[in-house]
């Protein structure tokens, strides 16, 4: 399976640092942002892989990471001009994907879990996979809406959350993705969302889902980065 990493966007929550450079290469702890979910990937057992960037700082993806073969990867590129949402950064990766089944993760998503076993068993299954994660502030992220143990809708930043099951950035796709985000309508933000993709996937009964173990961060805000630093160092 072929990996993709996506790393678009305009980091604005994490000005004036991304003035300087594109926020996935910001310092946590001691490495660049973009190394661990490269290295989620990686210990899945993936290493052909596809990271979307913004055009803001694109030349120091390629000066640090070159053809990925110092981190034991095959690395390729695409360029997401605006930041036209995540669904539509993972939209420039079809050609990559050449009809196969990938594993999608957002740059800014760190994991201590490791997705080997669920990517070897989505190799035998059809529609798409998320990941859900218990948080204490569910009006950040895509809130899982869980009945009868099945997802029944997922709702992108609610103001009145259903539940505190947040969708981390981790996600696993069968090839009729690129169709479904080809549907899909800018929200009132302007994006086109992911978590629309997911929904479209619900309507078809062809969404599964599995639970994240460990620590997981999303680390996108000035809080969260630092989080995520202390929890890398802890690590060591
Ligand atoms: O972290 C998990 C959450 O990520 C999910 O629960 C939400 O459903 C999902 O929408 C997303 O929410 P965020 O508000 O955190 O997304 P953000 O705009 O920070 O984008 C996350 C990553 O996606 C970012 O690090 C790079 C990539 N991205 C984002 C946008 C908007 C792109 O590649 N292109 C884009 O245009």
């Amino acid at each position: 399976m072929k990996g993709i990493i996506l790393a678009g966007g305009n980091g604005t929550r994490l000005r004036p640092l991304t003035l300087i450079t594109n926020k996935h290469l910001l310092p946590v702890y001691n490495k660049p942002m973009i190394l661990y979910p490269l290295e989620t990937l990686r210990k899945s057992g993936i290493d052909e892989i596809m990271i979307v960037c913004g055009k803001e700082h694109a030349g120091h993806f390629m000066n640090f990471l070159s053809s990925g073969e110092n981190y034991g990867v095959k690395l390729s590129y695409a360029l997401q001009h605006d930041a036209g949402g995540i669904a539509e950064a993972l939209g420039l990766a079809e050609d990559f994907a050449d009809n196969g089944k990938i594993a999608v993760i957002l740059g800014d998503n760190i994991f201590e879990d490791d997705f080997s076993n669920n990517i070897k068993s989505f190799r035998k299954q059809n529609g798409a996979k998320v990941f859900i994660k218990k948080v204490t502030d569910p009006t950040r992220f895509g809130i899982a809406v869980i009945k009868e143990g099945k997802i029944i809708s997922i709702e992108e930043k609610p103001k009145n959350p259903k539940s505190n099951f947040a969708t981390v950035g981790f996600y696993l796709y069968d090839s009729d993705v690129f169709k479904k985000i080809k549907n899909l309508k800018p929200s009132k933000r302007g994006e086109l969302e992911i978590t629309d993709v997911h929904n479209m996937y619900i309507k078809e009964n062809n969404l599964s889902y599995g639970v994240v173990k460990g620590f997981w961060s999303d680390a996108g805000t000035f809080e969260s980065l630092f989080k995520t630093s202390k929890w890398a160092l802890s690590r060591k």
